[in-house]
């Protein structure tokens, strides 16, 4: 585990390139709020996504479950770190519906996003404390 850390902080720089370049290709037609994520995994693989909007408003996408679903679906392994980018300078964390689904995908996630000026860096407890968990 203190590899795998010290790795993350390795790799941080392109982990938030990597979400910057995700978010270059987001579908945001309706807010303009173009969002990027970079998932970071056990293994050293690197799954992105960007926001995808539509038209029926509630059925956008978030960047963050975008980039989980496509680790999931190659067969990603479980990721320990994610890069959230939204519009520069712009303070953008991660939705509650986002942070609940994090969890359920791997609680000791490190969470690393712009807000209020800079980049800080999140723990899922940090972020959903008490959360819902069906098996605990
Ligand atoms: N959005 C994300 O993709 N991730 C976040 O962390 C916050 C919000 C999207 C949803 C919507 O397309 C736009 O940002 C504005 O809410």
């Amino acid at each position: 585990m203190v590899l795998v850390l010290k790795e993350i902080e390795e790799v941080l720089e392109t982990l938030w390139e990597e979400a910057g370049k995700a978010r270059s290709r987001a579908y945001v037609p309706y807010s303009g709020f173009a969002v990027g994520a970079a998932l970071y995994t056990a293994s050293g693989q690197i799954f992105t996504g960007c926001n995808v909007e539509n038209g029926s408003y509630g059925l956008t996408q978030c960047a963050e479950r975008v980039a989980l679903g496509v680790l999931t679906s190659q067969g990603g392994d479980q990721a320990v770190a994610l890069a959230v980018q939204g519009p520069p300078g712009r303070s953008c964390s991660p939705c509650g519906a986002c942070r609940q689904v994090l969890l359920e995908h791997n609680p000791k996630l490190r969470v690393w996003f712009w807000w209020e000026g800079r980049r800080v860096e999140r723990s899922i407890p940090e972020l959903l404390p008490e959360a819902f968990l069906l098996e605990d």
